[in-house]
């Protein structure tokens, strides 16, 4: 069969050309993922770079091969650095080979995982029952792929606010409620939960931030009382967040005691695991997470310290029946029927915001199988150690202080000077990180604790060797050393 003559389609003309394309891009991936550790972790943009990238809409059409010889000369040698072993900035994982061509097939079947009958959904449920058994909950739990955290924290806490609000809040919404509706979580809470409550109508003050102890965990007399004095100034609270590995630090609220609190207070409990859920996954650092598995709703990320491709996280909601009701609505056109294509026995647009989702399970289902759980139990248990060795080289330097206790894989440090002050080592510390990047070295990034600036490395790299920690010590000591004589000068 072939086109009529006026009909086009956008299928190459040439197969054999795109074939060999094609295994050129997949030689070349590869290549550039062995050779990583080679490269700077980052490198500045030149002008011509940007300028290249602020072209007119394409009219005629380019070759396949001249579009792609642009991206390898124009975008490929400019990434933020995260595929490289010493990059260990905000939260981000690596992605690995296999997820990279599992991509690649996702997108080559490209199904549409918002319903219907097709094997993809069935991926995805398979999946999801592995996370739940990977966190330690039922199997009669529901959840759902998302984009990440910050996702996941939004349909958790939309949950937790359709679930308890006491009237129905989707129809009548948030102005309906006869007393306002407050949740609680701690200080050191990620913004993604800030902007959920934002999002669902709630108003950030809402989000009432406990203050943290000095390990920069939840003060549970704080959120008690908290939660007595809104319920008696005639506050309506319905939930309490715990953080299982915090942005900042990677401290991990007392899990169990919020349990409690949650279970006392008639509260729905979610979880903010993002990263720190995934200690479960090491038998020596589960205990750290215990309580977790309590929670109503939970959020974690797939592509942070599971190291699988962008973008892929996830929610779980203990009750089924709760999840769908935040969500569910079926019009004519999306109705389910009992065979054929538009049959099928989970819905997954019916837990979510969105209606049409991609096939992000089939990396998470490629991974799992390619390294089994064991695997990662050990990497990431590597990655709390390199972060234990990092801080013992820091805790050894005469350089260098800690700023925080090293929980999990967060490690928050600066370079140090006997008569300098906050805020000359806040200046010293920002230059000495921007250095770091600059010159290629390294990637950590940043936070303030306290008043004090530091350089933050938060290690979801399975990439990382203990010689990329040597290197990290001795080039900020190095850098502290010379930019503070620059300065001195
Ligand atoms: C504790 C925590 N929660 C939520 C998020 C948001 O996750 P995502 O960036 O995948 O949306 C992050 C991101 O770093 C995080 O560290």
């Amino acid at each position: 069969m072939t086109n009529q003559p006026n009909e086009e389609s956008l299928d190459p003309q040439d197969w054999d050309a795109m074939r060999a394309l094609g295994h050129r891009m997949v030689d070349d991936m590869l290549t550039y993922l062995q050779t990583v550790r080679e490269r700077p972790v980052w490198q500045p943009m030149p002008d011509q770079v940007k300028e290249n990238l602020k072209k007119p809409l394409p009219v005629d059409p380019q070759s396949p091969e001249d579009v792609y010889r642009d991206f390898t000369e124009n975008i490929l040698p400019y990434p933020l650095g995260n595929i490289h072993p010493r990059f260990w900035g905000w939260v981000m994982g690596n992605g690995t080979p296999l997820g990279v061509l599992a991509d690649m097939l996702a997108a080559t079947m490209n199904p549409n995982l918002g319903g219907g009958e097709h094997v993809a959904n069935n991926v995805e449920l398979q999946v999801l029952d592995w996370c739940k058994e990977m966190l330690g909950f039922p199997l009669s739990a529901s959840g759902l792929l998302v984009s990440g955290g910050s996702m996941a924290n939004f349909v958790g806490l939309a949950v937790a606010r359709n679930a308890l609000a006491g009237f129905d809040i989707r129809k009548q919404g948030v102005t309906a409620a006869p007393k306002q509706l407050t949740m609680y979580g701690s200080a050191e809470m990620h913004s993604s939960l800030e902007k959920a409550v934002e999002l669902l109508g709630l108003g950030r003050e809402a989000l009432r931030m406990i203050p943290t102890n000095d390990q920069f965990q939840i003060d549970l007399a704080a959120l008690e009382k908290s939660i007595a004095a809104d319920r008696s100034a005639g506050y309506q609270p319905i939930c309490v967040v715990g953080c299982a590995g915090t942005v900042n630090t990677g401290a991990i609220d007392p899990l169990d005691q919020l349990a409690d609190i949650a279970q006392r207070e008639k509260l729905w409990f979610h979880v903010d695991g993002a990263f720190g859920a995934l200690a479960a996954l090491s038998p020596e650092l589960r205990p750290s997470v215990k309580g977790m598995e309590r929670a109503d709703s939970i959020a974690f990320d797939l592509h942070k310290w599971m190291y699988m491709p962008f973008e892929v996280g996830c929610v779980l909601v203990r009750d089924k029946e709760t999840h769908r009701l935040a969500f569910t609505l079926t019009p004519e056109y999306l109705a389910h029927f009992e065979r054929g294509a538009a049959s099928g026995s989970h819905w997954f647009n019916e837990y979510g915001l969105q209606l049409t989702r991609g096939f992000r399970a089939l990396k998470v289902w490629f991974s799992l199988k390619e390294h089994g759980i064991a695997k990662y139990g050990r990497v990431i248990k590597q990655n709390v150690d390199q972060c234990q060795y990092l801080t013992e080289l820091i805790q050894a330097s005469p350089d260098l202080e800690l700023l925080a206790p090293t929980s999990l894989n967060i490690v928050c440090f600066r370079f140090k000077m006997a008569d300098a002050g906050d805020a000359a080592l806040n200046a010293l510390n920002e230059q000495i990180l921007m250095e770091l990047h600059e010159q290629g070295i390294a990637v950590p990034t940043y936070t303030t604790l306290n008043g004090k600036f530091a350089i933050r490395v938060a290690n979801t790299n399975h990439r990382s060797r203990q010689e990329d920690f040597d290197i990290l010590v001795r080039e900020v000591a190095r850098l502290g050393r010379e930019l503070s004589m620059v300065k001195s000068k």
